[in-house]
């Protein structure tokens, strides 16, 4: 029987966590800069959602550069990841602020259960019984498969937030896309959070109530890293501490999003550095991340 590979563009893919930046971010370099797609077509018709029943519609009738995203473990696409040209995008964020994000998420996305408290989510976050699974194993699936990805440039939230024109010029320089200085200022201003808070194609407000409670939230919230620091507990931030060290003990990762307590500052991001890419991935000190979903 013939195996059920996804359609994987052959130009541009990428994958989480945190993607509708990023899928803000690619339509921009990919149209150097215009904004009028950005302003004119929802996020999720110009880079459709793997895991959504539309995407193999969608990208059909999309025209190359084609962009996907997806939530999906890297176990998942290895197959048809698998000699691919695919250029493949992960964004990381300090796991934090996801499980802040997501909490809020559960809450505005009424397909998601609605967690009774804080705590309960944590818990469930540090046991990888979320949606998609473990942030732990997922991040850790996706960096630890780079050598075997032909094209993969990791990035993460935090950079993104203190430097957004470098982390622009930086993904067009993987995507073979530069920009000139004047197309880097549009696109700039296109993925500030003001302006994608404002919206409509990619603030989610087009989506309806009965999907999106948008009542109890908005998508586009706080756009912070470090967040997470007015809603954990103390003693929170000992078990999540406890729980990171465990898990990332063995991943190049570790020290990117470090103990609570520790505001060392790491200069090179452990994946890009040591990949083939030449690119060096500036990472903010452990003061800066507000905060990476
Ligand atoms: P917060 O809930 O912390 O505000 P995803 O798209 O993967 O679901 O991620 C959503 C998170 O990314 C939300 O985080 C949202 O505010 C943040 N985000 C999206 N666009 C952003 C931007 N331009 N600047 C900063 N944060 C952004």
């Amino acid at each position: 029987m013939e195996s059920q590979q996804p359609d994987i563009p052959e130009t541009v893919y990428y994958t989480l966590k945190r993607t509708t930046w990023m899928q803000e971010m690619v339509t921009l370099i990919n149209s150097q800069g215009d904004p009028t797609l950005s302003r004119s077509v929802p996020n999720w018709a110009r880079a459709p959602w793997l895991e959504q029943y539309y995407c193999p519609e969608v990208l059909s009738s999309m025209q190359e550069p084609r962009t996907l995203t997806t939530h999906m473990p890297y176990s998942a696409l290895a197959p048809a990841l698998k000699d691919s040209k695919a250029k493949v995008i992960y964004i990381g964020r300090n796991p934090r602020d996801v499980a802040v994000s997501s909490y809020h998420f559960c809450h505005f996305a009424k397909f998601m259960p609605t967690p009774a408290s804080f705590q309960e989510y944590l818990n469930h976050f540090l046991q990888g019984k979320v949606h998609f699974g473990s942030w732990f194993d997922h991040v850790k699936s996706w960096t630890d498969a780079k050598e075997d990805i032909q094209n993969f440039f990791f990035i993460t939230y935090e950079e993104m937030k203190q430097d957004l024109r470098g982390s622009i010029k930086r993904v067009s320089s993987f995507l073979q896309r530069p920009l000139v200085d004047s197309e880097i200022t549009a696109s700039e201003q296109q993925c500030s959070f003001a302006t994608m808070k404002n919206n409509p194609m990619v603030n989610y407000t087009l989506v309806p109530e009965e999907i999106m409670s948008h009542n109890s939230g908005k998508f586009m919230r706080k756009g912070a890293s470090g967040d997470w620091r007015n809603t954990f507990t103390v003693n929170q931030s000992l078990v999540f501490d406890a729980v990171y060290e465990a898990q990332m003990q063995y991943s190049p990762l570790r020290t990117l999003w470090p103990n609570a307590t520790d505001l060392q500052v790491a200069t090179k991001c452990p994946v890009t550095a040591a990949s083939a890419s030449s690119s060096t991935c500036h990472v903010v000190g452990h003061q800066d991340l507000m905060g990476c979903s």
